[in-house]
């Protein structure tokens, strides 16, 4: 084995990794990080045919970057969705058998589903709806008569309305009461292929009715979201009666995703179906009330909360799946050609094992030979609440009752903190045992709490790790969300960085730094250095400190991406407010 490739200095300080590549469109799953994020570390840490390990594995990337580079990978998450995602972009089929089985399955659930979304609005040809897009209906809370969002909208250019169209007075959505929903247009291919939108005629509307008196609505699958989840509260699910996963899907919809289901359940081929099942269950949230629409385009589906807006998209399902099905062949394509590209002939294993980080109990002491994981952050993200939606399809859902999140409400806000902190310990004394001496940890945590990297900090030290980190990157993912940043003065960052510690060849005594600078002192050094021309913003300044306080062991509990702006701004550095970057105005 050659030691000289363990030298973090051969990883860039910046890795920029955009969400942008074939594997990570094939599937959503929360705070996914993207191979390429991965794969430079791979490369540094390991070398083929050994094996590394992710204990918060999520969709299973650490296994798809391990298997383009050539390394085995025994990845875990308590996450049944985690493993479905992860096991559907490890399964090893054909393009064209995909694309033939699963071109098969969509002709069988159509003939199924009928003519359900057949319009005739297209005045004289019979076509099918490819979306269509439907309101809110509200009710006015001064004259009590019924407003649809959708055409108070568009009366209002597309802006906000705030006047009842009936009796003139105030109109806002929180204070009105919401009756239903309505379709309101209809999108079909017009004659020249161009898509058209057009009224939604009485037909199409008998046909909706047909659907939502279909007998076999009572057996699509579905899940209850109980009034005791995190997402319960924060999403109002209770106030929008959405107690149960199948609500957020159209009468319509629920139907041919059931029987696009029933179809998928009834293959033979273990890997044809696995990939089948995969590109499913990345259709759900496009397929569902969670689709929103805009006047410009759609907005896709928002993953962190249940939210459904006012108006939204009804996507006819069989385009949605045919469409996955093309993009997990692509990414299918993409880790082949990566993997020949490096020129590795050797087979190589990849597994995802449904286990809780803090306890690796299918790795043996000192066995493996690198690990790369992504922690949970605290108490933004509530991963097993989001998945039920996914999961209701699949035959088991994930036992949250280890997971490491914070939960601020109910009976389990009790202790929340101190469980958080200690799965987290669990974890990185797990990476401790099961790493041979001499290797590596790489653990990346996306977010801006100065007292969680604090804490990352001293549970390090005290497992056992050296001190001083061997590699502190920082991951671009691209700018998702320029508001983030710009509001990003709550706290809010986009970048993630990737901590890389050493385990000792033999046990080191505890040390406590020494180190009397403070943060205060560094944040003016970093903010003194800064080159402000090229695309950076505060997340950069944040994550510069971050990193320089890591490598310097300064504790970082004050840190905080507030206390930076106040630097940024006393020194006159403002950020643009539409591109989230910096304009020098001195
Ligand atoms: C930040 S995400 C990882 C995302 C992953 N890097 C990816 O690319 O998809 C954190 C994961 O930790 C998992 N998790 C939470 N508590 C856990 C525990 N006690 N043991 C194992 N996994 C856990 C969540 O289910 C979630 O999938």
């Amino acid at each position: 084995m050659n030691r000289d490739l363990f030298q973090g200095d051969q990883l860039p300080e910046f890795i920029f990794a955009p969400r942008t590549d074939p594997i990570y469109n094939a599937h959503g799953y929360l705070t996914k990080v993207p191979v390429d994020g991965i794969i430079p570390h791979l490369m540094t840490f390991s070398v083929p045919g050994e094996t590394v390990v992710d204990m918060f594995a999520g969709s299973g990337m650490t296994a798809v970057a391990a298997k383009i580079t050539g390394r085995n990978a025994v990845v875990s998450d308590i996450s049944v969705l985690g493993k479905h995602i992860g096991e559907g972009y490890l399964a090893d089929v054909d393009a064209p058998e995909i694309a033939k089985v699963g071109s098969n399955v969509v002709a069988r659930a159509r003939r199924r589903f009928k003519d359900l979304y057949q319009t005739d609005a297209a005045k004289g040809r019979q076509v099918e709806a490819i979306r269509t897009i439907w309101s809110f209906v509200y009710r006015c809370v001064s004259c009590a008569k019924e407003v649809v969002y959708f055409d108070m909208l568009k009366k209002n250019n597309w802006k906000t309305p705030s006047i009842c169209p009936h009796c003139s007075q105030t109109f806002s959505k929180r204070s009105s009461t919401y009756i239903c929903d309505v379709p309101v247009l209809i999108v079909v291919p017009g004659e020249d292929g161009k898509q058209i939108e057009l009224p939604v005629t009485k037909s199409d509307k008998k046909r909706i009715k047909r659907a939502e008196a279909h007998p076999d609505l009572a057996v699509v699958p579905s899940k209850a979201i109980h009034s005791d989840r995190e997402m319960y509260r924060r999403s109002a699910l209770g106030k929008w009666d959405l107690k149960e996963t199948k609500r957020f899907f159209s009468a319509r919809n629920a139907l041919a995703l059931y029987y696009l289901w029933d179809e998928l359940n009834a293959l033979h081929d273990r890997e044809t179906k696995k990939k089948l099942q995969f590109a499913f269950t990345a259709i759900l949230p496009r397929a569902s009330r969670r689709y929103q629409w805009s006047p410009q385009r759609p907005l896709n589906a928002a993953t962190q909360t249940y939210y459904i807006s006012p108006v939204y998209y009804e996507w006819n399902v069989f385009e949605l799946f045919e469409r996955k099905i093309r993009a997990s062949i692509r990414a299918d394509e993409e880790i082949r050609t990566r993997r020949a590209a490096l020129g590795l002939s050797k087979k190589t294993k990849q597994e995802y094992v449904l286990c809780s980080a803090a306890k690796l109990k299918h790795l043996k002491d000192r066995s493996v030979d690198y690990v790369f994981t992504d922690p949970p952050f605290g108490s933004n993200l509530f991963y097993a609440d989001m998945s039920l939606f996914h999961e209701a399809w699949l035959s088991q859902t994930t036992d949250d009752s280890e997971e490491a999140v914070i939960h601020t409400n109910g009976k389990r806000a009790e202790g929340a903190n101190y469980r958080y902190e200690a799965l987290l310990r669990a974890a990185c004394e797990e990476a401790y045992r099961i790493l041979k001496p001499g290797r590596f940890l790489s653990l990346v945590f996306g977010n801006s709490s100065g007292r969680v990297w604090s804490m990352v900090q001293q549970i390090l030290l005290s497992t056992g790790f050296e001190p001083r980190p061997v590699h502190v990157g920082i991951l671009d993912k691209g700018q998702r969300s320029v508001k983030g940043l710009t509001s990003g003065f709550e706290g809010v960052s986009t970048l993630d960085l990737i901590v890389t510690v050493k385990k000792p060849e033999s046990p080191i005594a505890q040390q406590t730094p020494t180190n009397q600078r403070s943060i205060g002192d560094l944040i003016e050094d970093v903010v003194s250095e800064i080159d402000f021309h090229g695309h950076q913003t505060p997340s950069h300044v944040y994550l510069t400190v971050l990193k320089e306080a890591f490598e310097k062991q300064l504790p970082v509990d004050e840190l905080h991406l507030a206390q930076i702006i106040d630097v940024l701004r006393k020194r006159n550095i403002q950020v643009d407010a539409k591109s989230g970057e910096f304009v020098t105005t001195a």
